[in-house]
C-alpha cells in the first residue's frame, strides 16, 4: 500500500516537474512565401512558456518512407528558415513536430501532416490605393510576390458593429482590384487577407491553404465633398515680399477619419523655372512669402478615399504704381541671382490681364523695345528674385514702349464758384488707356479781352481756381492733358464773370431773403404789441358768459377748431419776447392764419368732429374753467415748451383768450 502511494507521489511528481518544467510549443507553421519551385521554407512556431535554458528541435518526417527528411536544433529560436537544399524533395506527405527540451525533460508539439511544396503563405495584403464615390470603394492591392492569381476575403463594418465578410478571387498577372459596396453616409473599418490558389494536383485539399495575416485595419473615411475654404493675412509688405498666413479649416470628422492631407500649390514665381511650387502638410496652416505680384495658391484635402475639389485663392498684385522714378536697381546681376522678369499689358489701363509674359533671360531693355509690346499703351513689369527660398520684387513700374499725346482732353470740365473776379474749372482726369503716354501735368489756357494766360497743373489735380479776372467778361478755358510727347487736344468751356455790383450769388440772395422775413415778423410783432397796450386788463368776473355764444349758438366743432388755431398761434406769440421772433416763426405765424381760414370753410362742410381740446379751449372765457387755463391742454406744452405757466402770463392769455372768442365768434356770428 504504502509502495503504491509512494510510486503514485512520484508519478505525480514527476508529471508535475514535467507540466511546469516542459510545456510544449503551439501554432507551428511550414510554409514558403510563394508559390514558386525554388522557393525556400520557413517554420515557426509559439512558445508558450518561455525559459531561457529551454532548447527546440525541429523533426520532418517523411511519412511514406518512414524516415526523417531532417531535424534541426534550433536553440532557443521560435522559428527555422529551412533551405531546400536541406529538404531534399518537399514534395511528399511529411509530419512535422518540434520536441522542446527543458533540462532533463523533454516534451513534443503536436503534429502537423503535410505536403511543404503546397504550403504556401503570401505576405498580408496592402491596400495601394481606396476610392470611393457614390457607394462604391474602390480597392487596389499589392499583387503577391509571384504575381500569381490569389483568394481575398475582405472584411469590414461600421465603427463599433458586426464584420461583413466577403471573398473575392483575382486573376493572374492583372491589377488585384475590388469594388466594395458600401453606405454612402458611414465611416467603416476594414481588413483584408488573401491565400495562394496552389495550382498542383498534390495540393486539392484545402488544408493546405494557409491565410496570410490580417493586413492592419484601415478607416475609410466618406469622400471629401467641398474643396478647403482657404484663408489668408498679408502680414507684413517689406522690402518686396510679402508674408501670407494660409489657413482653412479640415473636412466634417467623417471625411477625416484616418488622416487628412492637404497639398499645397502655388504658382507664385511667374517664370517657368519653379513655376509650380508644392507641399503637403497634415497642418491647417501655412506661411510663405510671395513677391508683390500676383499669386495663386490651390489646396487639396486628401484622405484615404480621395482627394477633395481644389480650392482656389488669388492674392492680387499690390496696386499698380502710376509712375516710377528710375526703371531697374542697378544692383541687380542677373548671372548671380535667380531673376524672373514679369510684364504685361495693362487692360483699360488699370487692370492685369488673364496671362502674363515672363522670362528669366531677358533685361527690361529688351523686353522694351519688343515688338509684342504696343506704342502708346501702357504696360507693367516686375522683376522678381529668389533668393533663399524668398520671393522678392525689387523692381515694378509702368512702361510705354513709345509715348503720345493723350488720345482725348479732359471729359467733363464745369465752372462753379464763379464770382467777378475768380472762378474754379474742374474735369476728370484723363483715363490711363486715353493718356499714351505718362501725364506730366494739365495746360490750361484762360482766355478773354484778347489776353491768354497760361497755367501748369499737376497730374494729380482734378481743378484750378483762375483768379484775377475781370467783372462781366466772358473766358475761355482750354485745358489740355501733357506727356512727355506733347500736348493732347483741349477741351474747352465758356464762362462769364459775375458784374461787381449787381452780381448776386445765391448766398447773397438767402441772405436778402432771411433778412425780409425778419422785417416782416418785427412788423407784425410791434402790431400785435400795440395792439395789447391799448387793451384794458379786463377780470375774468366781468366776462359775461351769455355773450359768449359760441358754445350754445354755433355748431360746436366748427367753433372749437377755429379758437383752438387761434389760441395756439397767439400764445406762442406771446411766450416770446418781440426780439425774438425770427423769420421762421413769422412763417408759422403765416401759415396759421391761412389754415384757420381753411379749416372753417372746410369744417363747415364735414360738421360733426368733436376735438375735446378744442372743447376746452373754447371754455376759456368762463370764469368756471379757469382752472383750466392755468393748466393748458397738453398740446400748448408741446408747441411751446419754453414757456413758464407764471401767473401775470396767465392773466394776460386769458385777457387775450377773451378778446379772441368776442372777435372769433363775432365773426361766426356775421
Ligand atoms: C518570406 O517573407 C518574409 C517577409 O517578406 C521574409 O521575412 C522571409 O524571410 C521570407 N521567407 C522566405 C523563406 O523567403
Ligand atoms: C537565446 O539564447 C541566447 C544564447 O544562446 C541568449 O543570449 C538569448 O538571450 C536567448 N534568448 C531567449 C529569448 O531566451
Ligand atoms: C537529470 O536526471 C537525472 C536522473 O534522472 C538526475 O539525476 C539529474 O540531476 C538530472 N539533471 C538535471 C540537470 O536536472
Ligand atoms: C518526441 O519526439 C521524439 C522524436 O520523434 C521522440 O524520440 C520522443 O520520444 C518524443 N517524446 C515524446 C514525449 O513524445
Ligand atoms: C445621408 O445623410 C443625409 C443627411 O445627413 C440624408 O439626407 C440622407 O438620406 C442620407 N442617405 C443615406 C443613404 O443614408
Ligand atoms: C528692408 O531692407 C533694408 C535694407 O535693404 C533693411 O534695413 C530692412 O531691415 C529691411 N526690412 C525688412 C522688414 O526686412
Ligand atoms: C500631393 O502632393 C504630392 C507631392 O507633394 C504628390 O506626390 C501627390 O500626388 C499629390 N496628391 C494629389 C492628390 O494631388
Ligand atoms: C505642423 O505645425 C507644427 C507646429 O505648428 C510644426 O512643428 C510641424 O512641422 C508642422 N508640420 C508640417 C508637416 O508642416
Ligand atoms: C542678388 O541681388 C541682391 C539684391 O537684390 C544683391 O544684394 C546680391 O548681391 C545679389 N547676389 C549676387 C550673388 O550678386
Ligand atoms: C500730387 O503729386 C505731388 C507730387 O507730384 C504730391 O506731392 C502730392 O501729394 C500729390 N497729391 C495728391 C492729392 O495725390
Ligand atoms: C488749345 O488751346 C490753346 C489756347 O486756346 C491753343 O493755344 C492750343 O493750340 C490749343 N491746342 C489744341 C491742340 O488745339
Ligand atoms: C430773447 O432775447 C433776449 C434778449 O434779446 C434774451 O435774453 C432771451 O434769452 C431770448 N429768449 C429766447 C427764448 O431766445
Amino acid at each position: 500500500m504504502r509502495m503504491i502511494m509512494a510510486v503514485l507521489v512520484l508519478v505525480v511528481s514527476v508529471s508535475l516537474t514535467e507540466a511546469t518544467g516542459c510545456v510544449s510549443t503551439s501554432g507551428l507553421q511550414c510554409y514558403k512565401n510563394s508559390t514558386k519551385r525554388d522557393e525556400d521554407f520557413f517554420c515557426e512556431w509559439d512558445e508558450r512558456n518561455p525559459e531561457k535554458t529551454q532548447t527546440h528541435t525541429l523533426y520532418i518526417w517523411d511519412s511514406e518512407k518512414k524516415r526523417f527528411l531532417m531535424y534541426a536544433n534550433c536553440g532557443n529560436q521560435s522559428q527555422r528558415k529551412i533551405r531546400l537544399e536541406e529538404l531534399g524533395i518537399p514534395n511528399r506527405k511529411t509530419d512535422i513536430w518540434v520536441q522542446t527540451q527543458v533540462g532533463n525533460l523533454t516534451c513534443n508539439s503536436s503534429k502537423i501532416s503535410v505536403i511543404l511544396a503546397c504550403m504556401v503563405k503570401y505576405s498580408k495584403p496592402q491596400i495601394i490605393s481606396m476610392k470611393r464615390s457614390a457607394g462604391s470603394l474602390d480597392l487596389t492591392l499589392d499583387k503577391p510576390n509571384d504575381d500569381k492569381r490569389a483568394i481575398y476575403e475582405i472584411r469590414w463594418r461600421e465603427r463599433d458593429s458586426k464584420w461583413q465578410t466577403v471573398t473575392f478571387e483575382t486573376e493572374d498577372r492583372t491589377q488585384d482590384f475590388y469594388k466594395l459596396h458600401l453606405q454612402i453616409n458611414s465611416s467603416y473599418q476594414i481588413q483584408l487577407r488573401r491565400q495562394a490558389k496552389v495550382q498542383s494536383a498534390l495540393c486539392n485539399s484545402s488544408l493546405h491553404a494557409l491565410w496570410s495575416d490580417w493586413s492592419p485595419m484601415m478607416d475609410v473615411p466618406l469622400e471629401i465633398r467641398s474643396p478647403p475654404v482657404i484663408r489668408w493675412i498679408q502680414n507684413n509688405q517689406s522690402n518686396g515680399t510679402r508674408h501670407i498666413k494660409l489657413s482653412w479649416d479640415a473636412p466634417p470628422a467623417e471625411e477625416s477619419v484616418g488622416g487628412v492631407e492637404y497639398n499645397l500649390t502655388f504658382l507664385v514665381w511667374p517664370c517657368k523655372k519653379n513655376k509650380r511650387m508644392q507641399h503637403s502638410t497634415v497642418n491647417q496652416t501655412y506661411n510663405i512669402s510671395i513677391t508683390y505680384s500676383e499669386a495663386r495658391i490651390y489646396i487639396n484635402a486628401i484622405n484615404k478615399v480621395g482627394s477633395s475639389p481644389q480650392g482656389q485663392i488669388i492674392i492680387p498684385a499690390v496696386k499698380h504704381l502710376n509712375y516710377c522714378e528710375s526703371h531697374m536697381p542697378s544692383h541687380v546681376t542677373k548671372a548671380n541671382n535667380k531673376t524672373c522678369l514679369e510684364w504685361y499689358k495693362l487692360e483699360d489701363g488699370e487692370t492685369r490681364p488673364k496671362t502674363v509674359n515672363s522670362s528669366s533671360t531677358k533685361s527690361f531693355k529688351h523686353i522694351k523695345n519688343d515688338k509684342d509690346v504696343k506704342h502708346f499703351v501702357r504696360h507693367y513689369y516686375f522683376l522678381h528674385i529668389k533668393r533663399k527660398g524668398h520671393y522678392q520684387t525689387v523692381a515694378m513700374c509702368p512702361f510705354y514702349s513709345e509715348q503720345k499725346a493723350p488720345i482725348n482732353g479732359p471729359a467733363n470740365v464745369n465752372i462753379s464758384d464763379l464770382t467777378h473776379e475768380s472762378a474754379v474749372v474742374s474735369w476728370l482726369s484723363i483715363p490711363v488707356a486715353e493718356q499714351q503716354g505718362f501725364l506730366q501735368h494739365y495746360v490750361i489756357w484762360i482766355s478773354g479781352q484778347g489776353n491768354t494766360k497760361f497755367h501748369k497743373v499737376p497730374a494729380n489735380k482734378t481743378s484750378f481756381l483762375i483768379k484775377d479776372l475781370h467783372p462781366e467778361t466772358s473766358y475761355t478755358v482750354s485745358i489740355a492733358g501733357r506727356t512727355e510727347a506733347g500736348n493732347g487736344p483741349n477741351s474747352t468751356v465758356n464762362f462769364e464773370t459775375n458784374s461787381k455790383e449787381k452780381g448776386l450769388s445765391w448766398q447773397d440772395h438767402t441772405i436778402l431773403s432771411v433778412c425780409l422775413f425778419a422785417l416782416l415778423s418785427t412788423l407784425i410783432c410791434s402790431i400785435a404789441a400795440r395792439r395789447l397796450k391799448l387793451l384794458p386788463k379786463v377780470p375774468s368776473p366781468v366776462i359775461d358768459t351769455t355773450e359768449f355764444r359760441c358754445p350754445e349758438e354755433q355748431d360746436l366743432s366748427q367753433m372749437m377748431e377755429e379758437v383752438h388755431e387761434f389760441v395756439l398761434l397767439l400764445r406762442q406769440d406771446l411766450s416770446k419776447p418781440r426780439e425774438n421772433v425770427t423769420s421762421e416763426q413769422s412763417t408759422l405765424l403765416q401759415d396759421f392764419g391761412l389754415v384757420v381760414f381753411e379749416e372753417e370753410d372746410e369744417e363747415d362742410e364735414e360738421g360733426g368732429v368733436i376735438d375735446l381740446n378744442s372743447i376746452k379751449s373754447c371754455f376759456y372765457p368762463n370764469p368756471s374753467y379757469r382752472g383750466q387755463t392755468l393748466h393748458l391742454p397738453e398740446p400748448f406744452h408741446m408747441t411751446d415748451s419754453t414757456s413758464k405757466d407764471s401767473d401775470t402770463e396767465s392773466t394776460y392769455r386769458n385777457g387775450l383768450f377773451f378778446e379772441t372768442k368776442v372777435l372769433e365768434c363775432d365773426k361766426t356770428s356775421l
